[in-house]
């Protein structure tokens, strides 16, 4: 079972996915990311630090989710683990629909067509939701910020995350990230649980 975590930066998702490791250890679950689960993540790194062109950057990305794919999550899937990402597909979605808006005529087309055929759709994803500002504000200083962390963007790709929610109710979840640390990781280890237990009875059947 693939879960994702997803959430433009700032709403809490990666202490999130690190919280999720203490409370779900005896599923056993493969913990990874995107970017920088492999090798490919340092030149992703390296294109968002160094703002190189659009659309090298969003093919970087695509480069780094198909080793991502082909080295942890679709072996961890063959053994029957969980994986539990933070970051996944709707991140490029989200974000490089943003990026390459008027460089690419119809990026989430373009960006959907590249993943088309061999990626592995999550089973279920976690969309983090929070006023941007808010988002924001829990950010480090601004001369250290990645170009995407800017509120004009994040309004953009928050929206867009909201856009593909809307586009497939029964895979996302949305969560309010404005509520208490706690209230939500009991919440999605919780879940993440149902999930697993109604995943191996259908298998069962
Ligand atoms: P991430 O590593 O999650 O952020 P942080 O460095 O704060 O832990 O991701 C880095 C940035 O890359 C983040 O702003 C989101 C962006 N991103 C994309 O634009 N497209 C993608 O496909 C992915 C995976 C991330």
């Amino acid at each position: 079972m693939l879960i994702t975590l997803e959430g433009i930066d700032g709403t809490g998702k990666s202490t999130l996915h690190a919280a999720l490791a203490g409370l779900l250890s005896d599923l056993h679950p493969v913990f990874t990311r995107e970017p920088g689960a492999t090798w490919v993540g340092d030149s992703v790194r390296r294109a968002i630090a160094e703002q190189t062109d659009p659309v090298t950057e969003a093919l970087l990305f695509v480069a780094d989710h198909a080793a991502h794919l082909a080295t942890v999550v679709r072996p961890a899937l063959d053994e029957g683990r969980i994986v539990i990402s933070d970051r996944y597909i709707d991140s490029r979605y989200a974000y490089q629909s943003v990026t390459l808006e008027g460089i690419v005529p119809e990026p989430l087309g373009w960006l959907q067509s590249l993943h088309n055929g061999w990626t592995i759709v999550p089973d279920h994803t976690f969309l983090l939701v929070m006023p941007v500002d808010e988002a924001l504000s829990r950010l480090k200083e601004k001369n250290g910020r990645e170009h995407f962390e800017r509120k004009e963007i994040l309004e953009k790709v928050q929206k867009n995350y909201l856009a593909l929610a809307r586009k497939d109710p029964s895979r996302f979840v949305i969560i309010d990230a404005s509520l208490e640390k706690e209230e939500i990781l009991q919440f999605v280890a919780k879940a993440i649980r149902q999930f697993s237990g109604s995943s191996r009875s259908r298998r069962r059947r």
